[in-house]
């Protein structure tokens, strides 16, 4: 688990995060020089953006401090093991148009874009779609097409063949959000996320059958199949 303040916003790892006077500070370990680091998913390289170069932080935390509470300014550990697991899963993704809710700047979408046929980012946040087009631009996929706005409200294009969200339940209004979108959307979905407590209470009111695909230490990746 890693804190820290910057400009008075409090984040947690796990995507929390507050605005207060606090003045503790918690070091972490930050590598700002570069705006681009190297990482591994599989056995391929790509180039992963850093959050933590002083451009790229300094548009985050401009859009979070219009009020706009977006999390995407963190690797996770979790997509990182999803995204590992993906490639050596690549047939539940191959051929398939995905739509990818809550998909910041993730690791997932490199993957998902690498791995599937057609992916759909969807954010709340536009600049986290521009920064995620940034980021498949450079790893040389172009197999994407940008979705912003509230994935509760969202039009999902009719060949889309799967939806993925991936840490995209952290709080009450995400859970509802996602709980909504499985209400709508017929097609598979998979979701991946840590145990936290909005997630637990999720799992516990929805009524959509589901699998486990997958288990990790403290997140889990599960199937919601098609209503059909
Ligand atoms: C914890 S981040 C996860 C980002 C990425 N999927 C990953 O695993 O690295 C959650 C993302 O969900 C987005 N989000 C939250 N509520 C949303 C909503 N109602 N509609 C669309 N995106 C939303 C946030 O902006 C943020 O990018």
């Amino acid at each position: 688990m890693s804190l820290s303040i910057k400009q008075g916003t409090v984040r947690h790892s796990t995507g929390y995060s507050f605005k207060g006077r606090a003045r503790i500070l918690y070091p972490m370990k930050k590598n700002s020089s570069s705006r681009w680091l190297a990482h591994t998913i599989g056995t391929e390289s790509y180039k992963l953006l850093n959050f933590d170069h002083p451009t790229i932080e300094s548009l985050i935390l401009d859009e979070m401090d219009t009020g706009f509470d977006v999390y995407y300014d963190n690797r996770w550990g979790l997509t990182t093991n999803f995204s590992n697991w993906l490639a050596e899963n690549r047939h539940l993704v191959a051929n398939r148009n995905i739509i990818i809710l809550g998909a910041g700047a993730g690791i997932e979408t490199l993957a998902l874009a690498k791995y599937g046929k057609n992916i759909y980012l969807n954010d709340l946040s536009e600049l986290s779609l521009k920064l995620c087009a940034e980021q498949l631009d450079i790893n040389e996929l172009t197999n994407y097409q940008l979705i912003p706005g509230d994935f509760t409200k969202i039009a999902v294009p009719p060949e889309c063949d799967l939806a993925v969200a991936c840490f995209s339940i952290y709080c009450q209004a995400t859970a509802s959000g996602i709980g909504k979108f499985l209400d709508r959307y017929d097609g598979e979905v998979i979701i991946v996320n840590e145990y936290l407590k909005a997630f637990r209470e999720f799992l516990a009111t929805t009524k959509r059958k589901h699998e486990t695909l997958q288990e990790w230490e403290g997140g889990i990746a599960l199937r919601f199949f098609s209503k059909s």
